[in-house]
């Protein structure tokens, strides 16, 4: 009993900080998933973070070779088939490493960037990250957390724009669909509202990352 919980006491030790703003010089989310993947490394010397960055290096668009090579049983799989998933099995092996996650998501078009599309198309892989069954799909990453700090230039957590904000829901389902239910949203908004709005939430953003990464059990 007191094994089991000291296992569950150190239990979240990697980190997996990624970035999807194609804004090299002045992202207001890629700043912040720094001072939560800082943060989280201060907190506990064993603390580990790996940095996945595809807004500086975008992935492919998934292509017919590509989906072809995650619908044949690994054991079937032929050279180019695998070289096809090498850069997908990557990014799932990088997920599966880590117990915590940290994701920055810039607001584009309502929705995420199609950046972080793209990373989520390479993630959501039958057979590694998600099941097929009788029932339905089943997720096989449960027991993962998931901070997304989103960076909007309007509000919509609350207010007239609130209908207009797909890229909570389309988060919590994809994460969902690969098993992972515990989803944290820390909200930066009205970046483009002027400065002293703009201001604000960046100063409320930092302080729940703080709250957030003390709150986790590492
Ligand atoms: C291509 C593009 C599309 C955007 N679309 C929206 C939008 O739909 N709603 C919004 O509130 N802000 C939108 N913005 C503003 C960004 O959300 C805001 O600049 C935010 O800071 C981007 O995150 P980043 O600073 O980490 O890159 C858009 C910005 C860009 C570059």
């Amino acid at each position: 009993m007191i094994y089991k919980l000291l296992i569950e006491e150190t239990k979240m030790t990697h980190l997996l900080a990624v970035n999807s703003s194609p804004n090299l010089s002045s992202s207001v989310s890629r700043d912040l998933v720094g001072q939560f993947a800082a943060s989280f490394k201060e907190k506990a010397a064993g603390n580990t973070v790996t940095f996945r960055d595809v807004g500086q290096n975008p992935l492919p668009h998934l292509d017919e070779k590509t989906i072809g090579a995650f619908y044949t049983p690994a054991d079937q799989r032929n050279e180019e088939q695998k070289k096809a998933i090498a850069l997908s099995d990557e990014l799932v092996d990088e997920i599966i490493a880590a117990d915590t996650l940290v994701i920055g998501a810039p607001m584009h078009n309502f929705g995420t960037s199609s950046h972080l599309k793209s990373y989520l198309d390479h993630i959501a892989r039958v057979g590694r990250t998600f099941s097929y069954t009788e029932q339905g799909p089943k997720g096989l990453l449960g027991g993962k957390k998931v901070f997304v700090i989103t960076a909007r230039g309007g509000i919509y957590s609350d207010g007239p724009a609130s209908h207009m904000d797909i890229q909570v829901p389309y988060l919590k389902t994809v994460f969902s669909f690969v098993g992972i239910e515990d989803v944290a949203f820390i909200h930066t908004e009205g970046l483009n509202m002027g400065d002293e709005n703009r201001e604000k939430a960046i100063e409320a953003a930092v302080h729940s990352i703080s709250s957030s990464v003390s709150g986790l059990a590492a």
